[in-house]
């Protein structure tokens, strides 16, 4: 449909998790107008969900060089060094900005912040807030100074669709899909200087994720129709300990945060085995797709459909002060981690890939930048380090603004409205993410992804005649899906997060490298 109402600002930003919000805040900072547009309410995507912290070498024994050795080790060959440089000498001040902002970080007695560790991690250097409500409290407060700015204008219920380009092909806006914001209703269009994607991650592309329902990959979906590169999508990250509540129980289920191990809290299976023990020089604390891996070996060993976490040493006041949110979420579940093993498993927690940037958060196409979970500036390579998301956003989020300053041309006019013919009808969803999780989840082999993707095209068609957010959602899930399948069976071999049975191997001589993918006339 064509645009039924135009809004316009210097800069769109899509998304209200940390990296938005930063971006929006930097934006106002350098005195640009800011139409900040956000799926459902601004505090609905996975931000608010991180639990363990933000890693940034804080303490006085830590260092930059030491995160950055940390971070190239967990990404397995495949961070870039420069982006990654940048992540670690710049995070400590973007951390000490969200204090001043008013993010209450956990501190000692003695008004010293506290850090915790978590896997792949030398050192404790994850600072955290309200124990294990990291993301909530730091949403808390850049919402707060946003809702401060009468300047920004804030368009919530808000589905993106489609990037709009000027003549030049130069991003100038997007086209928008509201539910019931006044004027602003239907089918829109805002329009800007630049766009900057932070529309989080897409981790609903399967059965079982940490990820809130929101998490459909909108900004890749997007980022690929408009043509703009995005790598590294095979890499999804599967969190070892998400709190297992039945084979049946799919949708978003609840995390255990790498700093319970990171306390002290350790695994065991069936037999009580501590089975980390020996697989790697951190046991537990080991990099999250070694102990995901190890979790899921066991499990298939042992034929158990979880394995336990042991946190029964840190007693009931230790629970309560340092992690609130797990212990409220196990006990709701009827298990009370102060006295019994909680079941965990792997679930899908991260996509280390999405749509690629430089250091300054520019993709492919000039005018739209991305940051936050949907974009891949490099950081993270074959397997993200535990607590580097919140930063990585922090980051990458106020380099844009800082380069906002210095490129923006004048406000220009889209050309065409670029939506494509049609939307897959929403009850394709559930199918999608039964066939993503059977064949290319956790492991995946050149049969099982082949078969994922056969499910992929059959459905494909046929296309719905109303579209609504829930068809949408389904179709960026299947294109996603798509390109995350398939850049799966180009790369042949193990590393990070990317198994494959059938190339147990990680192969440094073909695959120390990004698999790039691009959408030409509907074809990946
Ligand atoms: C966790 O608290 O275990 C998750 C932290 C992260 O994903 O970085």
């Amino acid at each position: 449909a064509a645009p039924g109402w135009t809004a316009r600002a210097d800069v769109v930003v899509v998304g209200s998790g940390i990296a938005g919000l930063t971006a929006a805040l930097g934006a106002r900072r350098a005195g640009l107008s800011v139409l900040l547009v956000t799926k459902t309410w601004l505090d609905a995507g996975s931000t608010r969900w991180a639990q363990g912290g933000i890693a940034a070498a804080l303490g006085p024994d830590d260092s930059p060089d030491e995160h950055l050795r940390d971070t190239l080790v967990a990404g397995v060959g495949l961070c870039e060094e420069d982006a990654v440089r940048v992540l670690v000498t710049e995070g400590p001040a973007r951390v000490r900005e969200l204090v001043e902002a008013g993010a209450r970080l956990d501190r000692d007695p003695a008004g010293r912040l506290v850090f915790t560790r978590e896997g792949g991690h030398h050192r404790d250097r994850i600072v955290h807030a309200g124990g294990d409500a990291t993301g909530l409290e730091v949403q808390r407060a850049l919402l707060e100074a946003l809702r401060s700015d009468p300047e920004v204008d804030v368009l919530e219920q808000a589905l993106v669709l489609d990037l709009l380009k000027d003549a030049d092909g130069r991003a100038c806006g997007v086209t928008l899909h509201v539910i019931g914001q006044g004027a602003r209703d239907g089918v829109g269009a805002a329009l800007g200087r630049a766009v900057v994607l932070a529309t989080g991650g897409l981790g609903q592309v399967y059965a079982s994720t940490t990820n809130p329902s929101v998490s459909t990959g909108d900004g890749v979906a997007l980022a690929l129709r408009a043509g703009a590169e995005v790598t590294d999508l095979e890499f999804v990250q599967f969190h070892p300990t998400v709190l297992w509540l039945g084979d049946l129980y799919g949708g978003q289920q609840p995390l255990v945060s790498e700093a319970v191990r990171g306390e002290g809290a350790f695994l065991v299976d069936d037999g009580g085995e501590r089975f980390m023990q020996g697989v790697h020089e951190l046991a537990d604390l080991a990099p999250r797709d070694v102990v995901a891996k190890a979790v899921l070996r066991r499990m298939l060993e042992t034929g158990a459909p979880h394995v336990w976490l042991d946190g029964r040493a840190f007693g009931e006041e230790k629970w309560r002060r340092r992690f609130p949110t797990i212990l409220a979420s196990c006990r709701e579940h009827g298990i009370d981690p102060v006295r019994e093993l909680v079941p965990v498993v792997p679930a899908c927690h991260y996509a280390s890939g999405g749509v690629r940037t430089d250091l300054s958060g520019r993709t492919t196409v000039p005018g739209l930048y991305a940051c936050g979970e949907v974009a891949c500036t490099g950081v993270h390579g074959a397997n993200r380090l535990a607590s580097n998301s919140l930063l990585e956003g922090l980051v990458f989020a106020a380099r844009i603004a800082e380069s906002l300053t210095a490129e923006l041309p004048p406000l220009a006019e889209p050309v065409a409205d670029p939506r494509p013919a049609g939307v897959v009808a929403a009850g394709v969803r559930p199918r999608l993410q039964r066939a993503m999780s059977d064949g290319a989840g956790v492991l995946r082999s050149a049969a099982t992804l082949s078969a994922t993707l056969d499910a992929i095209d059959e459905l494909s068609g046929p296309v719905s005649g109303e579209p609504c957010t829930e068809c949408w959602e389904a179709t960026n899930l299947l294109t996603v899906s798509a390109a995350l399948a398939s850049a799966a069976v180009l790369r042949e071999e193990t590393r990070g997060s990317h198994w494959r049975e059938d190339f147990p191997g990680r192969d440094d001589e073909a695959w120390r490298m990004h698999l790039v993918t691009t959408l030409e006339d509907g074809r990946l």
